[in-house]
């Protein structure tokens, strides 16, 4: 009995940290808004995407800004670069390049982009 309640607390933890990415230490909630895509990047993309390739955190609220579309296309996941590399799609790179998130993961991702990918 009282390992089936540490078991739960643990379970619990789990909405709020990222424990499939056990090599990148990260506190705070992925949900859709701009900080939680800040806390999803900082977790599943920043080893790469702050020093070899563009900064999600910088490149994309510029990018909605111009309405250029280059990652995220607001109220449109299918049209958005960001949500096609997340399922891997044909004809992008598939993101992260170390291997294909769950859908429980990238949820939060579309969401943000339906919800008209606010970036503040
Ligand atoms: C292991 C390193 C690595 C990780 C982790 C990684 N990326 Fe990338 N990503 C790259 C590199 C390198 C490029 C540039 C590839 C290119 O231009 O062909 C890139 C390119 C991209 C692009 C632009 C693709 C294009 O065609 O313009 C997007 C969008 C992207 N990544 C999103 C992400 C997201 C979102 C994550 C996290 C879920 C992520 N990446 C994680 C290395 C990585």
């Amino acid at each position: 009995m009282v390992r089936l309640a540490v078991a739960i607390v643990f379970a619990a933890g789990c909405d709020d940290h990222l424990f499939n990415s056990p090599e990148v230490e990260v506190t705070g909630t992925i949900d859709a808004s701009w900080a939680g895509m800040e806390v999803f990047f900082e977790a599943h993309c920043d080893t790469c995407h702050v020093s070899i390739a563009p900064d999600l955190h910088v490149d994309i609220p510029a990018d909605i800004d111009a309405g250029t579309g280059t990652y995220v296309v607001p109220g449109d996941p299918d049209a958005s670069k960001l949500w096609q590399v997340l399922l891997f799609a044909p004809g992008v790179p598939g993101m992260p390049a170390t291997g294909q998130l769950d859908e429980a993961s990238i949820a939060p991702v579309e969401a943000w982009i339906l919800a008209g990918a606010p970036v503040e």
